[in-house]
């Protein structure tokens, strides 16, 4: 039988599409870089699947049981406890999101120069291990980059890769390992739990730490169990757990796969020298680390939503209508990440526009336009996203120009997908007349966020 969704809805918030000739005013305000739109004047929202989802009642009755103490609140033992039992972790340090966890945790790690090897990292945990005086560098398996051939863990580690570079640079270089699940960059890719097995082992031989970047671990711990040989019948909390014996402590950032519109954790296995340094610096960076940066009550709703985020009826809806987002534009002609991943679909810019050059931003045309057509905002991840080579100044080269399509969770219905689907196969059609973008304004640092933009005659 088919599954529809797992809930009823007892609350809306309107939403409304405003008319083509305002659209075209708003994105020239916003000097064609959604960023900037104001919310109001977008209709469907797939920026980000970062805090946009909606909470349960059980959450929302949460939110009114909240303990604003400022020491030992009874809502941080409930969030302890669910880390505890949906993670197996002895430490839970809350923080005010994933960033807070990174910042906390990063410089008790590494020293000056040191490489923290990664799947991919994501750009605010890039910034986090350079900003404490590391290399961040990336070792997802080649078949990520390849959109078209589909392949069930394109999150993965080249093991290979990894380890030879280790013997490279000397085991004293490394910093750290962190595995990234799901693969936010690479497309909301999984990791194969035969692949968080190997990167251990690799961690164990040559002595150097495994952590994991943990923002949608119940997503992976589903594709596991969907794909997985030996893992069909097993619970999804076992194989969440399993995940977790692999490293020995974890940054999250809670405001996706834990279902709040704020907040993070970071955790800590059992080291209790590297928990209590770390509860140290939770002091100055983000608060007393029993509540680290968040109110009591949304440490509550974050510990209710760790829950909820495994349960196996709202995994297999969640995945589905990101599968179903990818099947329609798949059957229009889009060409995007296959098979779709865990949060958002991808589509291949450089596929549908390849007359436009990658440092004219194929992606950020195709963002603009969708926005245009249906109101719709999506994020640009590719050569604007990337930016420029600090040392000569040139624009990097990326890998790939895509257009993710994060979907909130809990918060669109299929009917808004197929706007969405709609819009792109019309612009498909006519994505040869389509131009690319250059800067009237570039900040020197994290320009994705402000920089302003015209499109090239
Ligand atoms: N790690 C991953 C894999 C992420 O995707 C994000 C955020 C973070 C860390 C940082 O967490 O935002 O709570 O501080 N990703 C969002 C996104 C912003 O749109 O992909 P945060």
């Amino acid at each position: 039988m088919r599954a529809a969704e797992p809930f009823r809805i007892k609350m809306v918030e309107p939403i409304r599409l405003i008319s083509r000739e305002e659209r075209e005013k708003a994105l020239e305000n916003a000097g064609y870089n959604p960023f900037s739109l104001r919310a109001e004047d977008v209709y469907i929202d797939l920026l980000t699947d970062s805090g946009t989802g909606a909470m349960s009642d059980y959450q929302w009755a949460g939110i009114m049981m909240g303990d604003e103490s400022y020491a030992g609140s009874r809502n941080y033992y409930n969030l302890a406890q669910s880390v505890k039992d949906i993670i197996g972790y002895n430490y839970t340090i809350p923080t005010h999101q994933g960033r807070g966890a990174e910042q906390v945790l990063f410089p008790l790690l590494i020293k000056k120069g040191q490489y923290i090897l990664g799947n991919m990292h994501f750009d605010t945990t890039k910034a986090h291990i350079e900003l404490a005086g590391g290399r961040a560098v990336n070792f997802v398996i080649e078949k990520a980059f390849d959109t078209t051939t589909p392949f069930d863990f394109k999150g993965n580690f080249d093991i290979e890769k990894m380890e030879a570079f280790i013997k490279e640079k000397g085991v004293e270089n490394i910093g750290f390992i962190l595995m990234t699940i799901t693969c936010n960059s690479a497309g909301g890719q999984p990791v194969s739990m035969a692949n968080l097995r190997e990167v251990s082992a690799v961690g164990k031989k040559y002595g150097i730490r495994v952590f994991i970047d943990a923002a949608r671990f119940a997503e992976n711990a589903y594709f596991i169990k969907q794909r997985e040989k030996g893992y069909e019948n097993t619970t999804i909390v076992d194989i969440i757990k399993e995940q977790f014996s692999y490293a020995e402590g974890f940054t999250m950032s809670a405001k996706k796969d834990a279902l709040v519109n704020i907040g993070g954790i970071l955790g800590i296995k059992d080291d209790e020298e590297l928990f209590a340094k770390a509860r140290s610096m939770t002091v100055p960076m983000e608060g007393f680390p029993t509540y680290g940066g968040l109110a009591g009550r949304d440490m509550e709703a974050l510990a209710r939503g760790l829950r909820e985020g495994a349960d196996e009826d709202y995994l297999r809806y969640r995945i589905e209508q990101v599968a179903y987002l990818g099947r329609r534009l798949m059957e229009g002609g889009v060409p995007i990440q296959t098979p779709t991943g865990g949060h958002a679909v991808f589509v291949d810019a450089k596929k549908m526009l390849p007359h436009i050059p990658g440092d004219q931003f194929p992606a950020q045309s195709l963002a603009n336009e969708l926005y245009l057509e249906a109101g719709v905002r999506a994020v640009e991840i590719g050569s604007f996203l990337l930016g420029r080579d600090p040392e000569t100044g040139l624009q990097c080269e990326s890998p790939m120009e895509l257009l993710r399509l994060t979907i909130p969770r809990r918060t669109y219905t299929n009917s808004h997908m197929d706007v969405v689907a709609d819009a792109l196969i019309a612009i498909k059609d006519r994505a040869n007349a389509l131009k690319g973008y250059e800067f009237t304004y570039e900040p020197a640092i994290l320009r994705h966020f402000t920089a302003r933009l015209k499109p090239i005659e």
